[in-house]
């Protein structure tokens, strides 16, 4: 797991960017148009009997819409725009879902629906650009604005029937558009304004298409989540039936039958995605799913000991506990270079993967904890504007070499729906809530030379920072905290003596998602403890020094 995560780093690193000007936005989307994307159907025995498709035009918001149609038990998937009303049919879903998208309908090579998906009578919900498609094609107008809302913004319920059913005539809502719509098509009514949008949703009642200028997946829009529900409840009549206990059930059944009487090996990082996919498995097969982790020499404190106690004392599962240490350490001899450190450790997983997999006979499967956001990020033809095109990080670790079949239970899932599978098999907070921890590990929190000396003084000064973080009630409020230990020695005096030492750093972010990061003002009394306990308890440390940049422009990780 750690390597297929270190692989993801660097993936991360050289990330293809969606194309910032407008030219190469629509090669982008002429491109995208003929790519081979997903269109995979859900799983047979885990196929939902409601389905909304979500048809991606590129928006930031996308996954969100995903999620909080999830959020009402009710389950999604997100679909390129360009789906064939054949596609749809095959996928039988209860509505379709309109996302929003960065361009005009009038540029060229803007992304539009197959019009045959206004021919299939299932309910239409655009959402900002997708209403503007909607408007477009059926023969309405879009406007160049001569306002353009962007933010909060106040809008004026006209119906309170079926979309804004029960819900105030007053919403504060979040509007991101430059075009609106000037004249609705045929047969549609307006059903909400603004003091600039002077149609900001409308309704065909009888063919049930909806459209909504604003977008009611953010969190800033006040009850956006009852639009949302009541879209699915009183206009697609999706009865709330996505719950995780019937998803478990329904997986269980799944592996089992996937796997027959063969064996299946997993990388267990002690995360809480390869986690959640060791116990399903675990639930279905016993102990025919191998387990193994590989301790590289350059995790936490206590980290080898917890994984062991969990997974193999609580949950008796089959673990194989590598000890990798020498080897990870070898290789990275006098290597400072975060890249060249990444690549190591990366290149040294699978090696060591690979050994120990072939030592265990039968096995036929690779288990792997992929989410839903790595599905669509890989296989999704746009992914908003500030978002990236991945490759399919978790399988692109293990070499094809290896010639496992992959069983990925939760490639249907959120990270949230993880977790709260996980709590329903037991799996303890310290795991399932664990901050994130980065596979390379403490190799890229020690800036320069990564030593068996150095990894002890990070080891101890981060589990001081995280023992005080614990204490003082914040860790799960914090996206990560942790130290670094920087390439610097400076002058001390402790005991009247002159000491010549190394400096730590302190990281503390908040964020949603890793993507951005904000510093986190921690209290002075709380900061000046672990500085004062790192430079008491850690032999070789003599100054503490406090992370204060945000992400952009720095990152999280220092390396
Ligand atoms: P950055 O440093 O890019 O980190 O702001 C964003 C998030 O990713 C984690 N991270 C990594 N995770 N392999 C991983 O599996 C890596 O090489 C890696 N580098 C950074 C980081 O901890 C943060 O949560």
């Amino acid at each position: 797991m750690k390597k297929r995560k270190a692989i993801s780093r660097r993936k991360h690193k050289n990330k293809i960017r969606k194309p910032q000007s407008l030219k190469a936005l629509k090669k982008f989307y002429r491109r995208m148009r003929h790519a081979r994307v997903s269109r995979q159907k859900p799983s047979a025995s885990l196929r939902p009997k409601d389905i909304i498709l979500v048809l991606d035009f590129g928006s930031q918001y996308t996954q969100l819409i995903a999620r909080r149609i999830r959020e009402n038990k009710v389950f999604s998937k997100i679909v390129p725009y360009n789906i064939t009303a054949e596609e749809v049919l095959e996928m039988n879903p209860k509505g379709l879902i309109f996302s929003g998208g960065p361009m005009s309908v009038y540029d060229k090579g803007a992304p539009f629906p197959h019009k045959e998906l206004f021919k299939l009578n299932k309910p239409i919900l655009g959402v900002c650009y997708g209403m503007q498609v909607i408007t477009h094609m059926l023969g309405g107008s879009v406007e160049k604005s001569k306002t353009r809302e962007f933010g909060r913004c106040e809008l004026f319920v006209d119906s309170n029937k079926d979309l804004f059913l029960n819900l105030p005539t007053n919403l504060t809502c979040w509007m991101s558009h430059g075009d609106s719509i000037q004249k609705m098509p045929q047969g549609f009514i307006k059903i909400a304004h603004t003091l600039n949008a002077p149609i900001a949703a409308f309704a065909n009642r009888t063919k049930k298409i909806f459209g909504v200028q604003f977008h009611p997946e953010v969190a800033h829009t006040q009850r956006g989540t009852q639009v949302i529900q009541n879209f699915l409840s009183h206009i697609c009549g999706c009865l709330p039936r996505w719950t995780m206990d019937k998803f478990i059930q329904a997986s269980l059944k799944q592996i089992k039958e996937t796997i027959g009487p063969k064996r299946v090996v997993l990388g267990l990082s002690g995360g809480v995605d390869s986690a959640v996919t060791a116990m399903l498995i675990q639930k279905s097969i016993g102990s025919r799913l191998h387990c193994i982790f590989v301790d590289n020499g350059l995790l936490r404190k206590n980290e080898v000991a917890s994984v062991q106690k969990t997974f193999k004392g609580n949950f008796r599962m089959n673990l194989h506990t590598i000890d990798a240490q020498n080897r990870f350490l070898q290789r990275l001899k006098n290597v400072t270079d975060p890249e060249q450190k990444r690549k190591i450790i990366g290149d040294e997983f699978v090696k060591v993967f690979q050994e120990a997999a072939r030592k265990i006979k039968g096995v036929e499967f690779l288990g792997q904890g992929t989410l839903y956001p790595d599905v669509i990020e890989s296989m999704s033809p746009i992914s908003g504007p500030s978002a990236v095109i991945k490759s399919h990080h978790n399988v692109g670790g293990l070499p094809k070499s290896m010639k496992l079949k992959l069983v990925e239970p939760l490639r249907e899932l959120f990270k949230d729906e993880v977790r709260l599978i996980g709590k329903q098999l037991g799996l303890p907070d310290p795991i399932l809530k664990r901050q994130p921890f980065p596979g390379p590990g403490l190799a890229i929190r020690i800036i320069g030379d990564v030593t068996r000396e150095r990894l002890e003084i990070l080891r101890e000064a981060d589990e001081i920072v995280l023992e005080e973080i614990k204490k003082a009630g914040l860790y799960q409020d914090i996206w990560q905290s942790f130290a670094i230990l920087l390439p610097i020695k400076t002058v001390g005096v402790m005991g009247d003596q002159r000491t010549y030492e190394n400096a730590v750093a302190i990281r503390c972010v908040a964020s949603v998602d890793g993507m951005t990061a904000d510093w986190v003002k921690l209290p002075h009394d709380i900061l000046g403890k672990i500085a004062n306990r790192i430079i008491n308890e850690v032999v070789g440390v003599n100054r503490v020094v406090y992370d204060v940049s945000s992400k952009p422009p720095s990152t999280i990780e220092w390396e």
